[in-house]
């Protein structure tokens, strides 16, 4: 892949070698792009030497081959490391006074950033206030860390390590076989109204299925998202569809189905919602000791979707259980995938400390005929990944449909 490492004026520009190093160790083309400051701490030949490529610094160069542009239409990554807080609050406003900032915004790749200054610095309104725009626009941060830093003092504002850089870096790097497709996911959990304050819910957090919507993204996907009730921020990068209920789901999903080349329901739907919902909140001096609530079927959003699928599109289906006997856990989502006639069924153990409002998941999935496709454990976004290779390799050739 072809990785442009923008490098700015910090003492922490000499771990820089390592970045560059390390990204060209993982098989990458690295393009340095050094300021005129980056160039004080650290020798253009170095650079060069282990970039194996020439290293860009001035805007007026190469003009004949539109390099200010050239360098971040090509790029697959974008990583500035060390990024000052000069930096840092250049790229927030977006100003392209030199080869970097040109190059960042000519740039369609995600943009990895690793802060590197004084506490002060880092913990200034203004520093915050730009990292929070920065994140806000979908770039990515690693570090800062806290420990020693140039002088005598401490704190927070140290570079993260090459190797954490490289890492990240190499998680930005996903392949982009998801291009051109178009994914419907769902995420969260519905919410049934009982009366204007309450309702019935579930402890569903939104986590696996943003995580599912991000990769999707980062692999190239369309993705809309269609969420219910998230717990996190919402994920950048794709169309965010709000919904409450599993009726408003159950509209917005049959919406862009017709449209997805693969469909994820990783929400977590009611099962059931109250037959009556009052029109005011429900007072205890009016109904006693006990309340009676009752509770009708919600239509099964998934096995519909399933039933009315084009042909080639993917249905990934969603099963959460309880049982602890990993055989009969099996054997349930046989049944599960079966009776839903989904291409992929995602299982996963949940229970009062598991599965829900966790940054780990492990998971299970089986093909629409109960085969074990693949066992996967690890953060929600490793998780994400496993699931997306399955539905990546499930698609036909050419699944993209007008
Ligand atoms: O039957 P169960 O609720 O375990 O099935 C879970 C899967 O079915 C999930 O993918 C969930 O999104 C979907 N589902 C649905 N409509 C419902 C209930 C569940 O689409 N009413």
């Amino acid at each position: 892949m072809n990785v442009v490492v923008g490098i700015t004026g910090g003492i922490a520009a000499y771990k820089a070698v390592g970045v560059v190093r390390g990204l060209v160790l993982a098989g990458h083309d690295v393009h340095v792009v050094a300021t005129e400051a980056a160039l004080r701490f650290v020798g253009r030949p170095t650079l060069e030497a282990i970039s194996r490529n020439p290293v860009h610094t001035e805007l007026y160069e190469g003009v004949a081959e539109v390099r200010h542009v050239a360098l971040g239409q090509r790029a697959d990554l974008v990583v500035i490391a060390p990024a000052t807080a000069n930096t840092v609050a250049k790229l927030a406003a977006g100003i392209a006074d030199d080869l970097l900032g040109n190059t960042v915004l000519a740039s369609r790749a995600p943009l990895l950033i690793a802060p590197a200054m004084h506490t002060e610095m880092w913990e200034h309104p203004a520093t915050r206030a730009n990292t929070a725009l920065l994140r806000e626009r979908g770039v990515h941060l690693v570090g800062p860390v806290a420990g020693q830093l140039t002088g005598q003092d401490s704190g927070v504002g140290r570079m993260a390590e090459p190797d954490a850089i490289v890492a990240a870096a190499t998680g930005l790097l996903a392949p982009r076989d998801l291009e051109g497709r178009r994914l419907l996911v769902t995420a969260g959990g519905t919410r049934e109204p009982i009366d204007p304050v309450r309702f019935v819910g579930n402890r569903s957090s939104g986590r696996q299925g943003a995580a599912i919507a991000l990769r999707a993204a980062a692999r190239g996907a369309e993705v809309v998202l269609v969420a219910a009730n998230l717990d996190i921020d919402p994920p950048q990068g794709v169309e965010l569809v709000q919904v409450g209920t599993a009726a408003e789901l159950e509209r917005a999903a049959r919406e862009a189905a017709g449209r997805a080349d693969a469909i994820v329901m990783a929400a977590a739907v009611a099962d059931y919602r109250p037959v009556e919902v009052a029109e005011d909140k429900i007072k205890k001096d009016e109904t006693g000791d006990e309340l009676e609530l009752r509770l009708v079927r919600n239509p099964d959003i998934l096995r519909g979707l399933a039933d009315a699928r084009a042909e080639g599109q993917i249905v990934v289906g969603f099963a959460a259980e309880t049982e602890r006997d990993r055989e009969r856990q099996l054997e349930l989502g046989r049944a599960k995938a079966a009776r839903k006639g989904v291409d992929l069924l995602v299982l996963n153990r949940v229970g009062w400390h598991e599965g829900f409002a966790t940054e780990r998941n492990a998971i299970t999935v089986l093909s629409g005929v109960g085969t074990i496709m693949a066992e996967a454990e690890g953060t929600k976004a490793e998780v994400a990944d496993r699931i997306l290779d399955l539905v990546a390799a499930a698609l036909p050739p050419s699944a993209s449909r007008g």
